[in-house]
């Protein structure tokens, strides 16, 4: 089966892959306004450390586990031991991470919906099509559903292309445009009135703030979710990996350019708040707080663009364009996860299995558009505060006990044959067993009160 598996043909092409799952909206959007919400410097300092101290060896967690199987999530966990309990715990692990997956799928492709009419209606608007800005602007039933179905297609047609011709290629030329668009944007709101005050905020911490359970708490969700782990993504991405890529390393580059990536939107979103706070945009509510969540973007940024005079229209038609690839590529690593179930345990051709499961999650999508108030907060919760933690900690106990040290120490050696004099090995093994699980349920409990 081995030769039929796709494989990433360059060390660039995973990288990119990786870091095109790991950047979405939780780096552009999510990172940004947490930060701007919970005391900036602070919420910034606290957020690197936890991303390199905990979710970075869960990320080496579920690339070994990957490449030592070479398998989907449910076939991979399962054939870690030969005990049957231990498989049942495989499959059943397996089997939630393939459910969340599926469900962040499904509200990750409503926002992307969303960031493309914001693109789609200023473009629009400059063509001069009035009728078609409207109807993009209006947030019925039909224009969701609309958007959200193409995002949905744009997904479906680059996975079932597969891993080379379609996650690579697709990554490999979204990525860099995306970086050029965030790197256009920043010059340009840093020119702008106000943006010093927003810097300040961002990089200078506060240090009372450091120690603030709720704001660790957020971090490291926000570090688990912008790393996309716990769903088996990192895992399918690892199994596609070649035996002489050297994996710390290659986690290391991912966490890097994930947390470099968070850092650099900052750069851009918290001066643009306050610029827009100098124009008289209300970005703070009654309280004093600042306004977060959708708001933040979908009314912020565009009062803040509509204030800019002609430049502002294309403003906002590179930005909403930067949110909808940055979606986009976040959303094909989700979708893989039950396609590589689909193509591996049921034989389903990958064309095929790319438009049944997308199909089957759209369906899930329109079922939250159309439910919205019932349903969008509740399944986001369920997903990302409980699933994705629960299952990194399942995935950490995979690595750490399950998988006996001298499989691991085999699996690491293969693109690294002095892993063992390294500090990683050191400290990794021991990590991943017991502190990684232990933090993450700790954090986990906490946010349970
Ligand atoms: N990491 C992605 C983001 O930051 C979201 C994601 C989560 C992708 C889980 C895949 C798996 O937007």
């Amino acid at each position: 089966m081995a030769q039929t598996r796709g494989q990433f043909s360059s060390k660039i092409g995973f990288l990119l892959a990786a870091a095109g799952s790991a950047v979405g909206l939780g780096n552009i959007w999510g990172f940004p306004t947490q930060a701007a919400s919970n005391g900036g410097g602070a919420f910034l300092l606290v957020y690197l450390v936890l991303a390199f101290v905990l979710a970075y060896p869960a990320l080496m967690a579920e690339l070994t586990i990957g490449r030592y199987a070479r398998a989907n999530v449910i076939t991979a966990l399962e054939s870690l031991s030969e005990k049957p309990g231990l498989r049942r715990a495989g499959w059943l692990s397996g089997s939630a991470a393939v459910a969340v997956a599926i469900f962040i799928l499904s509200f990750y492709a409503i926002v992307a919906g969303w960031m493309l009419s914001e693109f789609l209606s200023p473009l629009a608007a400059q063509l001069g099509a009035g009728a078609t800005e409207s109807w993009l602007d209006s947030a019925g039933f039909a224009r969701n559903a609309l958007v959200c179905a193409i995002m949905s297609g744009l997904t479906i047609a680059i996975i079932a292309r597969g891993v080379e011709k379609g996650i690579e290629a697709w990554s490999t030329r979204l990525m860099p445009l995306l970086f050029a668009i965030l790197l256009g944007l920043i010059i340009y709101v840093l020119t702008q009135a106000g943006a010093g005050r927003g810097l300040a905020a961002y990089l200078i911490p506060t240090p009372s703030q450091l120690l603030d359970p709720q704001l660790i708490l957020s971090a490291l969700g926000q570090a688990f979710f912008s790393l996309s782990l716990g769903v088996g993504t990192m895992l399918i991405y690892g199994s596609y990996l070649r035996d002489t890529d050297n994996l710390p390393r290659m986690g290391v580059s991912v966490t890097l350019l994930d947390t470099g990536f968070a850092f650099t939107a900052g750069l851009l979103i918290l001066p643009a708040i306050y610029v827009a706070d100098a124009r008289g945009i209300a970005v703070f509510n009654d309280t004093g707080g600042l306004i977060a969540g959708p708001d933040l973007i979908f009314q912020v940024l565009p009062a803040l663009f509509d204030t800019m005079g002609s430049a502002g229209a294309w403003v906002a038609i590179a930005f909403f364009a930067l949110m909808s690839i940055a979606a986009l590529t976040s959303a094909i690593s989700l979708l893989e996860v039950p396609v590589s179930v689909c193509v591996e345990r049921w034989k389903i051709s990958r064309p095929r299995a790319a438009c049944l499961s997308g199909g089957a999650i759209f369906a899930i999508s329109l079922l939250i558009i159309w439910q919205f108030e019932a349903l969008f907060n509740t399944v986001i919760t369920v997903t990302t505060v409980y699933g994705q933690p629960l299952l990194g900690v399942a995935l950490c106990v995979f690595a750490g006990w399950v998988m006996q040290r001298n499989q691991l120490l085999n699996e690491l050696s293969k693109g690294h044959p002095e892993i063992e004099k390294t500090v990683f090995w050191k400290i990794w093994p021991f990590y991943v067993r017991f502190i990684c699980p232990a933090l993450i349920l700790l954090t986990f409990v906490q946010s349970l009160r």
